[in-house]
């Protein structure tokens, strides 16, 4: 009976994830440093959503679609990822709710790549363009809350170095579902999604599964020393049993 509450904690376990949301990652090694040409416009410029060690978490709505054949992966969205350690492992992670069914696909292009590749860097224009339109009503008010909210970053922007171990990362969206609704079948709604970006601890384990780890790592524990307790009894009762049986044996002798 002592173990009710803790198997009850078992039986949970396996479901908080699933409560949370859908995961899909990419895992990378951040390149060396690159130089960024300075006459390159600036990447503020693009409208491109950046993630960093320093800000490593970005909130946002992707566009999807269903698959086609120009875009079997559906609906494009890009971000630059910068400030990387050079040399390091990284995951990104996108996490969205299961009540909107997405497939995603991740894939990280050097700077150098994205801007050779001529089909790369006209996906990048195309998402810039068409995210500079949507952003272009709001421009106005997002340059000024961010230049009052974060007066140092504007600063280390303009004397930003020129060199850094930066990442393109492109993100495609493709809805999974049916529906009978004729709407959700012809408008894809979009996405909305977390995007995280995690160091890899000694290159080996992403640094933010930890704590997630520990419990494992607890409940593991646990398991083994109920699992022997319980082993204990049985074979305790069986035991028992065993011995009443000869004893009655015995008398019956
Ligand atoms: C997202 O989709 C909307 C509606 O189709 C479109 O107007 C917008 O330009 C798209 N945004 C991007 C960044 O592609
Ligand atoms: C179809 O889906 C849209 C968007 O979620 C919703 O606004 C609309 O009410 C739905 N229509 C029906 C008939 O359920």
């Amino acid at each position: 009976m002592h173990i009710r509450p803790l198997s009850i904690l078992g039986l949970l376990l396996p479901i908080l994830p699933a409560v949370q949301a859908n995961v899909e990652k990419t895992i990378f090694l951040a390149p060396e440093t690159a130089i960024i040409p300075s006459e390159e416009p600036s990447l503020d410029d693009l409208g491109v959503e950046r993630l960093s060690p320093q800000n490593p978490v970005v909130r946002t709505r992707l566009n999807a679609s269903f698959p086609t054949t120009a875009t079997p992966q559906g609906s494009e969205s890009w971000f630059f990822l910068e400030n990387l350690n050079p040399g390091q492992r990284y995951e990104v992670r996108v996490c969205w709710l299961s009540t909107q069914p997405t497939s995603f696909t991740l894939t990280t292009y050097p700077l150098s790549q994205t801007i050779e590749d001529t089909s790369l860097l006209s996906s990048l224009s195309i998402y810039t363009a068409a995210r500079l339109a949507t952003l272009d009503s709001q421009r106005q008010a997002d340059s000024i809350s961010r230049q009052a909210g974060s007066p140092k970053g504007t600063k280390s922007l303009d004397t930003a170095p020129s060199s850094d171990s930066v990442l393109f990362l492109r993100v495609h969206a493709a809805a999974d579902y049916f529906s009978t609704n004729q709407t959700l079948m012809q408008n894809v709604p979009p996405v909305a999604v977390d995007l995280i970006l995690d160091p890899f601890l000694f290159n080996v384990f992403p640094r933010s599964l930890v704590p997630t780890a520990g419990w494992i790592l607890v409940v593991t524990v646990l398991a083994v020393v109920l699992g022997r307790w319980i082993v204990g009894e049985v074979g305790r009762v069986i035991d028992d049993a065993r011995r009443q049986r000869s004893l009655e044996e015995m008398k019956n002798k």
